[in-house]
């Protein structure tokens, strides 16, 4: 009997032995010694669930509205850089394969694929998309980027605060192959000084990148600190994703199991969404996001494997299958939305991950 529809380990093995070396090396590593890295799956697996029993689970609904958009599920696609390592396809087929899981996808700002072409797959799909932005030392550039992805259609921008410098990898590799073409597809020729990251960003950027863009919404990656959100949602945030950049940041920083609780409190009843990243790898994984205060959860690396191994298919057979894995354990859990599952204060207190409420 196989426990649950996906095998993130299974799936990361096959992409080991597919890819070369040095691309494996970059979207599994992480900085430092890799402590946040490691901590960050083991922490959701200390999340423990009481169940709620007798509450009619005869139908359970995984779908969720998230900015004003319908999605089949909770379950997003983090955004990821440089996905023409892992498949020639790169974000194109990424895209494609959230779109038909009915997932949101979110585009990096380092994509492989040119916006308007991920874009357009997208739209082919029907699907839901949100921006990444990197602010660059060249803010004009920055803003020509923000500028085509709203253009192109995506529904929110989210902005990374947690690296005004790259964190250091020491399984970066000299040798990992990433052609001018592929790195500088969006950006053009530039040089790399205007493209580095922008050390001095202040949550003033937030509104700077609402005003840049049109006016479409926006919401930081990177909070672990509840001060921050409040400071976030002061400053008019959409949202907030808890997340330590998949333990390639700030070696140390907590894992994100455990900063979430805060955080949600921290934001409760402000109406800014409050979401997660970081080694959640199985739908029960999801189940416990969602009972300390999660709206949404985003993925990296398994979606990395994914498209390495199956393309658009492997990706949307992923998201569809863990969607799966999540809805059994809602009704084992006894919840009928994804909303509810906050709501029935499944997670134990006393224990690690305890909302308090
Ligand atoms: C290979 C790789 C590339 C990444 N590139 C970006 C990026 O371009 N922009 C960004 O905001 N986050 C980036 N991240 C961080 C992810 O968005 C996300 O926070 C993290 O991968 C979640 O953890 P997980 O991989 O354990 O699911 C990257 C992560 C990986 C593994």
């Amino acid at each position: 009997v196989t426990a649950a529809a996906v095998d993130v380990a299974a799936l990361r093995r096959q992409a080991r032995a597919l890819l070369p070396a040095p691309s494996y090396d970059y979207y599994a590593g992480g900085s430092g010694s890799e402590r946040t890295l490691r901590k960050n799956k083991h922490a959701w697996r200390e999340v423990w669930l009481a169940p709620r029993v007798l509450r009619d689970v005869s139908a359970v609904d995984t779908g969720i509205e998230l900015l004003g958009a319908r999605l089949r599920t909770p379950v997003c696609v983090a955004p990821t850089g440089f996905h023409r390592l892992g498949h020639a396809e790169g974000e194109v087929a990424t895209a494609e394969g959230a779109a038909r899981a009915g997932a949101l996808f979110v585009l990096s700002m380092r994509s492989t694929r040119r916006i308007e072409d991920v874009a357009a797959v997208l739209d082919a799909h029907g699907g839901t998309w949100w921006f990444q932005v990197y602010v660059m030392d060249d803010r004009e550039l920055t803003a020509a980027m923000v500028r085509r992805a709203a253009a192109a259609g995506a529904r929110a921008l989210v902005l990374t605060a947690d690296t005004p410098v790259v964190g250091r990898k020491r399984r970066d590799s000299d040798e990992l192959e990433i052609s001018d073409d592929d790195l500088l597809v969006n950006l053009g020729q530039v040089d790399p000084q205007q493209m580095a990251q922008a050390a001095d960003l202040t949550v003033a950027d937030i509104g700077w990148l609402a005003q840049v863009s049109g006016g479409l919404p926006v919401v930081v990656k990177g909070v672990l600190h509840p001060d921050d959100a409040v400071a976030c949602v002061a400053a008019g945030a959409a949202g907030v994703i808890v997340s330590n950049h998949g333990g390639r940041q700030l070696d140390q920083a907590l894992p994100t199991a455990w900063a979430l609780p805060a955080v949600a409190a921290a934001a409760h009843g402000s109406g800014t969404g409050v979401y997660v990243d970081g080694g959640l790898r199985t739908g029960l994984d999801v189940l416990a996001a969602l009972a300390l205060g999660a709206q949404a959860v985003f993925l990296g690396r398994p979606v990395l494997w994914a498209l390495a191994c199956g393309g658009a298919a492997g990706v949307a057979d992923l998201l569809t299958g863990l969607t799966s894995d999540l809805e059994h354990a809602m009704a084992l859990a006894g919840a009928r939305t994804v909303p509810e599952v906050a709501q029935l204060r499944l997670a134990a207190a006393g224990l690690p991950g305890r909302t308090g409420t």
